[in-house]
């Protein structure tokens, strides 16, 4: 079995912190969790009337057609004014509908969050759990992860560096596999 995992970072800037988590994820050596970044740049701002008329924007069917084929999914976010940035709840959004159509539905999540600060956007890994339990992603719990002061863990090479900060994210992604087995296998049974 090989499980298709999409990351969505909640950063659009082209140097964003959150965007090289993302990439040292990604360049793990293989194994049968494969990660890959789905854009959400490109998504308009909700509008129903795109459902509602029938002809959302060829992002919305692309994005969802991506989300619905994804087997879990891991959101790597700044904050921004102690909550969530826009354009992630906007993906999240536009991921939960037409109404009886959220892409989102029952798969396994998890989230990092990373900041410049010292508190590690531990505001907006909190304020993206309530919408997620509500679209029923399933976030996994613990390990948590907060990264703050992130920009000291970035080398000169535009990478992350810190030794500890990549033996974290390792072990959190390995917890993250875990929990994917766990809620897939469970799913459907009493
Ligand atoms: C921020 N930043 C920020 N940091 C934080 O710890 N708490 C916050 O509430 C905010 N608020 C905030 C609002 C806005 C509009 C911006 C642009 C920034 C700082 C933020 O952590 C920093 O810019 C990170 O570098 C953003 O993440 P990326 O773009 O590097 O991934």
């Amino acid at each position: 079995n090989t499980y298709n995992i999409g990351i969505i970072v909640g950063s659009l800037r082209k140097q964003s912190y959150n965007k090289k988590i993302a990439a040292f994820i990604c360049e793990q050596p293989a194994n049968k969790f494969n990660y890959r970044v789905i854009e959400i740049g490109d998504l308009p701002l909700y509008n129903q009337d795109f459902d509602d008329e029938g002809n959302p924007p060829e992002s919305y069917v692309r994005f969802r057609k991506e989300i619905a084929a994804l087997d879990a999914v891991l959101f790597i976010t700044p904050e921004y004014n102690r909550s969530v940035p826009a354009v992630l709840k906007n993906a999240i959004d536009v991921g939960s509908r037409p109404y009886g159509k959220n892409k989102w539905d029952g798969k396994p999540g998890a989230i990092i969050s990373s900041s410049t600060g010292a508190y590690g956007a531990f505001g907006a890994n909190h304020h993206i759990r309530q919408s997620l339990v509500f679209v029923n992603i399933y976030p996994m719990q613990q390990p948590e992860a907060y990264l703050g002061n992130i920009k000291d863990c970035i080398g000169e090479n535009g990478k992350i560096e810190l030794q500890k900060t990549k033996d974290f994210l390792l072990s959190f992604k390995r917890a993250f596999e875990h929990w994917i087995i766990r809620i897939v296998h469970t799913k459907g049974q009493d």
